[in-house]
């Protein structure tokens, strides 16, 4: 596409200028050792940020987090978007521009930045354990430890952006974003069995406060 340089070019700038304005910022890589590679993995990632937040902790609730994501999930995800397979409003015109070394760099580098659990969401106490409950039967399998696993590659699930969540499962649903056959299947059931009632309790669940240490 034509336009994809001049949206990068964009970006570019737009990083620049974050950058320069927060120098602390590079404080998120200060254990990494100054090699040329991850001066442009972080250069990089500085792209990204505008919408995903420093070190892909995202501020706002359309836009997931990305920061300690598998690497394994994040370059599947960007791969799904650049070949179309995975829906996106925005992604798939950003990952056009990034070549697969690339996209493996800033894998690696949000791989290691901690994940923040997003913050201020709002949840009904009263839907949690319902959600707690559902998500054993239903989701657990593939997205252990109450979803919070990096390393099934599935997603961190709590502590994302609600509204990303609500979005994806519309998208599942729809059958507009493509899960794997069993993914699908408890998808199905749930929502036979439970209806949107039962999908807001997951929602409500993955949203939980949690306990001080594990917000990151
Ligand atoms: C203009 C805002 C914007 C910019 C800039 C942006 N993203 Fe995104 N990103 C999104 C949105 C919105 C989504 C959800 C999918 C969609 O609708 O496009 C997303 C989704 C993602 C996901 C999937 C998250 C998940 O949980 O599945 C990854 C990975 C990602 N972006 C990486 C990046 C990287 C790397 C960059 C920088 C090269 C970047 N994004 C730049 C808005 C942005
Ligand atoms: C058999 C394994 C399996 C089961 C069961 C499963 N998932 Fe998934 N899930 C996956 C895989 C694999 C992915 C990775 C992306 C993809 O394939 O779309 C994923 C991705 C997701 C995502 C997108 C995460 C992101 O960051 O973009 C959401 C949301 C999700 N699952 C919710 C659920 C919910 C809710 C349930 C229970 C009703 C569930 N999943 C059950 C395997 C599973």
């Amino acid at each position: 596409m034509a336009n994809n340089k001049y949206i990068r070019a964009i970006l570019l700038l737009l990083s620049a200028a974050i950058y320069l304005y927060q120098p602390a910022y590079s404080q998120d890589d200060s254990d990494t050792p100054p090699l040329l590679t991850n001066v442009s993995a972080s250069m990089l990632a500085n792209t990204c940020s505008g919408c995903h937040g420093p070190g892909g902790r995202s501020l706002g609730p359309a836009t997931p987090t990305i920061s300690g994501m598998s690497p394994t999930f994040f370059i599947k995800q960007m791969e799904g978007y650049k070949s179309g397979k995975l829906p996106s409003t925005i992604m798939k015109r950003i990952v056009d521009g990034y070549t697969s070394a690339e996209i493996k760099q800033m894998a690696e580098f949000f791989s290691k930045q901690p994940f923040i659990a997003a913050k201020g969401q709002q949840s009904d106490k009263k839907l949690i354990p319902i959600g707690k409950k559902l998500h054993k039967k239903y989701c657990e399998k593939c997205h252990s430890k109450g979803g919070q696993s990096v390393e099934d590659d599935t997603g961190i699930l709590t502590g994302q952006w609600k509204r990303y969540l609500e979005t994806s499962m519309q998208d599942y649903i729809s059958g507009e974003r493509i899960a794997t056959k069993k993914m699908q299947h408890k998808i199905e059931v749930l929502m036979k069995k439970k209806g949107i009632n039962g999908l807001r309790a997951l929602i409500d669940y993955y949203a939980r406060p949690l306990p001080k240490k594990q917000e990151g």
